[in-house]
C-alpha cells in the first residue's frame, strides 16, 4: 500500500505591508515634481513576500500538489490594508490563523517607487502592526500546541522588533528547529543570533553591513569565501550571498562553495526577487538530499521570473509555472 508523504510544515515570522508603487522614468530631485507612469496597490512586506513565495512554489495554480504546509506568523491592522493582506496570503495558499488582527494599530505601508529603465526600487517602510509583533505571538507556534509539532523550518526577516527576532532564534535553538534568516534591511545582530544558524540568505549590501568587510571583497570571487567564512566563524551552516547581475555566492556546511550565475532576463520590477529567492530556496533545502548549489540555481530561476513582473506577492511564480 502506498503511503501519502508527510507534507514539511515552514514558520514565516514577518512583516506584511500593503506596497504603494509608482512606476517613474527617474526618481525626481528635492524640490521636484515628476509624473510618473503608473501606481499600483499590492500585497508585499518581506514576511508576506516570502511566506506567499513558499506556497506558490510548492503548489499548482489551482492550489493543488502541495509540497509543504506554510503558515504566517505576523500582523496587521483592522483596516482595509489588513483585510486584503490576508485574502491575499490565502489565496495563495498560506494558512494564516498566526497572524494576529489588531484594532489599535494600522496596517504596515510600503512606499515604493520603481525606476522604469533599471526595474530598481526604493522603499520607504511604515511598519504599523508589524512593530507589534511580540515574541509571546511565536512561541506557541514553535512547540507542539497546534497538534502538528514543531515547524520543520522558520525563515525570518527584520521587519519586524529586533529584540523578537533575537528571541525567536534563541528559542528555535533551544528546540532544535532549523531557521533561515534572510538579515532584511540590515541592522547590527547581537552574535548570539547567529549562533547555530541553518541557513543565512543575504544580498551584498546586508553581507557589507553585517560582516565588516569592505565592498571590494565582494567583487572578486577569491575574497567572498572570506565574507561567507566571517559568518561560519560565527556559526552559521549554509551562507549564500545574492549579487544581483553577479549572480549567488554559496558556500555550504558540507564544503561546497562557489557561484552560480545570474540568469540574463528582461528587468521589469525588482521587488520580492530576493523574497522568492529565499522561498524557493527554503522548499529546494527541505526536500533532503538536494545540495546547496541545485537549491540556488532553482532560487536564481524563480527569481529571474519574479523579476520580469511588476509587483510583489503577485508576480512570484506557481510551482507548474517554474521549467
Ligand atoms: O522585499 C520587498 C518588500 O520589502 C516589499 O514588498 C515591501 O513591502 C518591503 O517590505
Amino acid at each position: 500500500m502506498s503511503s501519502t508523504p508527510s507534507l514539511s510544515l515552514i514558520h514565516i515570522i514577518g512583516s506584511l505591508n500593503t506596497d504603494l508603487t509608482t512606476y517613474t522614468p527617474r526618481i525626481p530631485l528635492g524640490g521636484e515634481t515628476l509624473r510618473a507612469t503608473a501606481f499600483q496597490t499590492s500585497s508585499g512586506g518581506k514576511g508576506g513576500n516570502q511566506a506567499v513565495a513558499c506556497a506558490k512554489l510548492s503548489r499548482t495554480r489551482a492550489l493543488t500538489d502541495a509540497t509543504a504546509t506554510i503558515r504566517m506568523i505576523g500582523a496587521v491592522g483592522s483596516d482595509a490594508h489588513g483585510h486584503a493582506l490576508l485574502a491575499g496570503l490565502q489565496s495563495a495558499g498560506v494558512e494564516t490563523s498566526g497572524v494576529i488582527m489588531r484594532n489599535d494599530v494600522e496596517s504596515g505601508v510600503a512606499v515604493v517607487l520603481v525606476e522604469e529603465e533599471s526595474g530598481e526600487n526604493r522603499i520607504l517602510l511604515t511598519a504599523g502592526a508589524n512593530a507589534s509583533l511580540l515574541p509571546k505571538q511565536f512561541e506557541s507556534s514553535l512547540g507542539e500546541e497546534q497538534g502538528e509539532g514543531a515547524p520543520d523550518l522558520v525563515i525570518l526577516q527584520l521587519e519586524i522588533p529586533v529584540e523578537t527576532t533575537v528571541r525567536i532564534l534563541r528559542t528555535a535553538r533551544e528546540k532544535g528547529v532549523d531557521v533561515l534568516l534572510n538579515p532584511a534591511p540590515a541592522v547590527e545582530l547581537p552574535s548570539e543570533a547567529y549562533e547555530g544558524l541553518k541557513h543565512l540568505v543575504l544580498n551584498e549590501t546586508e553581507a557589507v553591513i553585517l560582516s565588516g568587510c569592505s565592498v571590494e571583497a565582494l567583487e572578486k570571487e577569491e575574497t567572498l569565501s572570506g565574507v561567507a567564512d566571517v559568518f561560519h566563524g560565527r556559526g552559521v551552516a549554509n551562507v549564500v550571498i545574492t549579487l544581483g547581475g553577479k549572480g549567488v555566492f554559496f558556500s555550504g556546511e558540507g564544503g561546497d562553495k562557489g557561484l552560480a550565475k545570474a540568469k540574463k532576463v528582461q528587468v521589469v520590477d525588482t521587488t520580492a526577487a530576493g523574497d522568492t529567492f529565499v522561498g524557493a530556496y527554503a522548499l529546494e533545502v527541505m526536500k533532503g538530499g538536494v545540495g546547496i548549489e541545485s537549491a540556488v540555481r532553482r532560487a536564481n530561476e524563480a527569481a529571474a521570473m519574479t523579476i520580469g513582473k511588476r509587483g510583489a506577492q503577485k508576480s512570484i511564480p506557481w510551482a507548474d509555472e517554474l521549467s
